[in-house]
């Protein structure tokens, strides 16, 4: 079966940055470079499943992780999702803009050889791309975007916080309350029908794994395209726990006590996702939560929905509990975790889209009005995608509510 059915990134990367611990990332969510362009949707009616089960296969190689950058994206439905099964690891496979990620938004994005060059084996004076250990020169430096470079430090901590073994701590304390709760409130699920959740907001989908495993039908939704492209990575192309290693708190200069931690080493991911346990029909959809899922078939369509660190991402809050009532069965569950540290609620800039910015007594009131009835409600401290060793460790009093929805 095939795990991995389509994968249409969105054009644009932008908000997927979470004020995490790292002092030296800017304490803003988003910049000029991160607005998101009018046209959204992101999904495709093309697939091209690359399969691979054996080992050698599903290595990925730079010539297939050029296909990544290289292939033509089309936009036509809203459909098309990543899926994977227990037995098979596919291809990534993906349509990407003609001019792949050279393109409008996507410019800053590529890694440049001098500052004409773009998407092109040859530098702007004719010499063939440099090979890896020539960085060092001038004339071939790389110029990627400080904005850009944050939004990969952002993504490697996430990396941490969902994939390895350093960030189980931050996963109890995030997703087990969670995982409980879907455990308390479906007791009775059985493997031929299987309940299903959403999970908007997905990151790199660690969450929507757990809950595939629990015994739902779960979908992961997530509109950063780096997201997307880690989740994918480490979804559908990992053969074995601990298989890749990385240094997450290397450019974090401050707030170390050893040296040795700054410079200590990561691997990921803690589980072989292939092999956990995941039930049939898990997935990860790629697109803008209220864009995607305000299709009328998707109305009353899922027995849960789980988000976690995802409702103060909003523009307009009001609008996110609409579409989560609005896609809930009668009877469903809308299981929260997070606070209320709304990503737009900096933006002054006379061209910036609008921020609301609801009280949790507020929140919570919008709620009732779409027809939920609050039956759990505490305070659970958390920290985001925190450095265990730092001497800083920024730390959330989260809301954990349970609602069901009654009308
Ligand atoms: C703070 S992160 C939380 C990720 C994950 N739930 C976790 O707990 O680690 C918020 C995520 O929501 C995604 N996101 C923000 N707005 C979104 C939208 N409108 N539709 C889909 N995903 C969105 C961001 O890209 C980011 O990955």
């Amino acid at each position: 079966m095939s795990m991995l059915q389509a994968f249409e990134p969105p054009l644009d990367m932008s908000q997927d940055i979470y004020i995490g611990e790292d002092e030296n990332l800017p304490k803003s969510h988003c910049s000029e470079n991160d607005k998101w362009p009018s046209e959204r949707n992101i999904c495709s009616d093309q697939t091209l499943p690359i399969s691979g089960s054996n080992t050698s296969d599903s290595e990925p190689t730079s010539s297939e992780t050029n296909k990544l950058t290289d292939q033509s994206f089309e936009r036509t439905t809203k459909e098309e999702e990543i899926h994977m099964d227990e037995s098979t690891v596919e291809k990534f496979s993906s349509s990407v803009h003609p001019k792949g990620l050279c393109n409008g938004s996507m410019d800053d994005l590529n890694i440049v050889a001098g500052s004409d060059a773009c998407c092109s084996n040859s530098s702007a004076n004719g010499r063939e791309t440099p090979h890896a250990h020539d960085w060092m020169d001038p004339l071939t430096r790389l110029h990627v975007p400080l904005v850009d470079v944050d939004k990969v430090r952002c993504i490697i901590r996430n990396i941490v916080r969902d994939w390895a073994p350093e960030g189980q701590n931050e996963r109890d304390q995030c997703y087990k309350p969670i995982l409980d709760e879907l455990n308390h409130q479906f007791p009775d699920r059985c493997k031929e029908r299987p309940p299903t959740c959403l999970v908007p907001g997905a990151g790199l989908g660690r969450l929507a794994l757990e809950i595939s495993c629990l015994g739902f039908i779960s979908q992961g939704n997530e509109f950063s395209y780096y997201m997307m492209i880690c989740s994918n990575f480490i979804l559908n192309y990992t053969q074995m726990a601990g298989e890749w290693t990385i240094y997450p708190w290397i450019h974090s200069n401050c707030n170390s006590l050893f040296d040795k931690d700054q410079l200590r080493a990561v691997s990921f991911p803690d589980i072989h996702p292939s092999s956990a346990g995941i039930t049939e029909g898990f997935s990860m959809c790629a697109g803008d939560f209220v864009e995607v899922y305000n299709d009328e078939n998707q109305e009353g369509s899922w027995d849960a929905v789980v988000t976690c660190f995802f409702i103060d991402t909003a523009h307009n809050i009001v609008e996110y509990v609409e579409t989560i009532s609005k896609i809930l069965k009668t009877g469903g569950v809308w299981i929260n975790l997070g606070p209320l540290l709304y990503h737009f609620a900096d933006s002054y800039a006379p061209e910036d889209e609008m921020s609301i910015e609801l009280s949790l007594e507020d929140v919570k009131k919008v709620a009732f009005h779409y027809g939920f009835v609050m039956e759990k409600e505490k305070i659970i401290e958390t920290t985001y995608t925190a450095n265990p060793l730092s001497m800083m460790q920024n730390r959330y009093f989260t809301s954990f509510w349970t609602m069901r929805k009654n009308k």
